[in-house]
């Protein structure tokens, strides 16, 4: 068994005996050892504390690492993602400059059916090894278990194509992925008069096809105006429970319908954008067991409002964070930058952020008993950072990767 002693960590973020869910208030206590160790044996964390007891792990064929001064937190836990896609889309970002909004660019065919046209015409290999290049890419920023959606394909064959890719990376990297079924991303074009005969391909054709695989473990709907309303997305998520797709949906994003109220009623592990919230929909949220997933950099790429952030946490609501990394609206899955602009333009502190982009986010993904925080028993999912002051230096120091070195089941990237 392979035992490893991590000395001389300067701050060793996040370390916690047991863990639940953050809510409200909790979510802005993070805690942190100064000049600690950490034990790891075969591959998850076994024991931490204090530098001056790591004396008592000094065995023979223990391995030393010397953390030497660096700080250690639990890797990013990404739990919405679109990391498979053909194509970048930086014609529409060019567009977008130049006054165009995310609305007038999926009306005149642009965005997600831009990459749905893209993703229709490569090849499987091709579609998993550009997938691949880009998720070894984040795992190197720093991101230790991860949610992947379908949602490009949006025909039975593009879908299934993304989902098979998803499986083929979950073999090829040691970071959990979980994947999500979003056939109900956007109308193909196709459809764009016939929804109820999209909505028939999901349930009827697309589901039973993905639930023979084993493809999927979550389904997603677009629950927007002029994609899926409330109405359609009740649907199709009931159709996915009978398969043991648990839902987690995209709602609120530009408008609210009713996204929130549909969402808890379908007991949804996760509500995510939330960027357009009435006070009403807080207080559900708050009032429910699913989780908000914020996706600043979302808000941020497309210039839009921010999710107010304050008022759901204030509320009560458990609160993660995550990349939304996808070629329309946030072409990157730096996880740190996401923190950064969670502090800087939602007002979330440090703390409350570094919680919302691990532990929460780890629960998020129905990981929160393996990943997320420093934990005995977890996996030892690590990021060493560049020496840094403080945790508070991390959101800080914006736009500088301050990840030097990630392990990944205590072994390193
Ligand atoms: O989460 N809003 C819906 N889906 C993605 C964007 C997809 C795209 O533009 O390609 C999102 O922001
Ligand atoms: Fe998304």
């Amino acid at each position: 068994m392979q035992q490893r002693l991590i000395t001389n960590i300067h701050q060793l973020i996040n370390a916690r005996a047991q863990t639940v869910l953050p809510r409200g208030a909790a979510l802005a206590s993070l805690p942190v050892l100064t000049n600690a160790f950490l034990y790891l044996e075969a591959g998850r964390i076994a024991a931490f504390g204090n530098m001056a007891e790591a004396g008592a792990f000094m065995q023979q064929g223990v391995e030393v690492v010397d953390a030497n001064g660096a700080s250690i937190l639990p890797c990013w836990c990404d739990s919405h993602t679109h990391t498979v896609f053909a194509a970048s889309r930086e014609e529409e970002f060019v567009d977008k400059i130049k006054g165009l909004s995310y609305a007038d660019i999926a009306a005149k065919g642009g965005g997600i059916l831009n990459s749905a046209r893209k993703l229709n015409a490569m090849g499987e290999d091709e579609l998993y090894t550009v997938a691949l290049e880009r998720l070894n890419g984040l795992i190197r920023l720093g991101t230790g278990a991860i949610e992947i959606k379908s949602g490009y394909g949006l025909s039975l064959e593009g879908e299934l194509k993304m989902l098979r890719v998803i499986k083929r990376l979950k073999q090829a990297v040691p970071i959990p992925v979980k994947a999500t079924f979003l056939g109900a991303h956007a109308f193909p074009q196709a459809f764009k008069n016939n929804h109820a005969g999209y909505i028939s391909l999901i349930t009827d054709e697309m589901l039973p096809a993905i639930a023979a695989e084993g493809l999927a473990e979550h389904i997603d709907v677009f629950c927007e105006q002029g994609f899926f309303s409330p109405a359609e997305t009740e649907v199709i998520c009931k159709a996915g429970a009978a398969y043991g797709l648990t839902p987690r949906l995209h709602v609120n994003q530009l408008n609210s319908i009713g996204g929130i109220e549909t969402g808890i009623k379908l007991n949804a592990m996760s509500l995510d954008h939330l960027e357009v919230m009435t006070s009403d929909d807080i207080r559900l949220l708050a009032g429910s067991n699913t989780i908000a997933t914020l996706l600043p950099s979302a808000a941020f790429f497309l210039r839009m409002p921010y999710q107010p952030a304050r008022a759901i946490i204030d509320a009560g609501c458990a609160v993660a964070l995550a990349s939304d990394y996808n070629p329309g609206s946030s072409p990157s899955g730096n996880m740190g930058f996401v923190v950064s602009l969670a502090c800087i333009q939602m007002k979330m502190l440090p703390e409350e952020a570094i919680n919302a982009a691990t532990l929460s986010g780890a629960y998020a993904l129905g990981l929160g008993n393996q990943v997320g925080s420093i934990t005995v028993g977890k996996k030892a999912n690590l990021i060493f950072t560049k020496p840094i002051p403080s945790v508070a230096y991390l959101p800080y120091a914006f736009g500088t990767n301050l990840v030097d070195k990630v392990m990944i089941d205590g072994n390193w990237f």
